[in-house]
């Protein structure tokens, strides 16, 4: 469990298989950002914004549902599922389990890209999706994230 000092200013960016190579893998797809560089950025955006950002990657798919598990009470997840988002129905499964608001990106425009990738069965659950804006896109969902978590607290108190 990652301990965070108040829950309800958290978030998670996590980034599932593959991306822990974001730099150097197919630049022409994903850039030449690392994903160390993209979590300072997202962190920094955080600290404006003030809310903790906790980071995490995983490769592999229980991983991921452990640290969303993890996320329950938090102010909310910004998830890169990676391949996952096309296949991986325990992750979706994850995402409709828990309350927060969980914001998709995928960093490239899957819809311009292979047939497989054009689903995602993970986008149903999600709270917000965000696609080819390049690295620039989970800094987008991040606002999103925050945005979706104040409407379900003013949902919530009945404002
Ligand atoms: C990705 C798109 C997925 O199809 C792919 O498997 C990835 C990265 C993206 O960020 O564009 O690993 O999620």
């Amino acid at each position: 469990m990652s301990a965070v000092s108040d829950q309800s200013r958290a978030v998670l960016l996590l980034n599932g298989p593959n991306l822990n190579l974001l730099g150097t893998r197919d630049p022409a797809q994903y850039g030449t950002t690392t994903l160390e560089e993209v979590e300072r950025r997202v962190t920094s955006l955080g600290e404006e914004l003030g809310v903790e950002v906790v980071c995490a990657q995983s490769n592999s798919e229980g991983a991921l549902v452990d640290r969303i598990h993890e996320a329950r009470g938090w102010a909310g997840v910004v998830l890169n599922p990676g391949a996952y988002a096309h296949y991986g129905i325990a992750l979706r499964d994850a995402i409709d389990a828990i309350e927060a608001p969980v914001v998709e990106v995928h960093i490239s425009n899957v819809y311009a890209r292979e047939e497989f990738r054009h689903t995602s069965v993970t986008a149903p659950v999600a709270a917000g999706y965000v696609a080819g804006c390049g690295v620039f896109g989970y800094e987008l969902a991040l606002r999103a994230v925050l945005r979706r978590d104040a409407e379900r607290r003013e949902a919530a108190d009945g404002v």
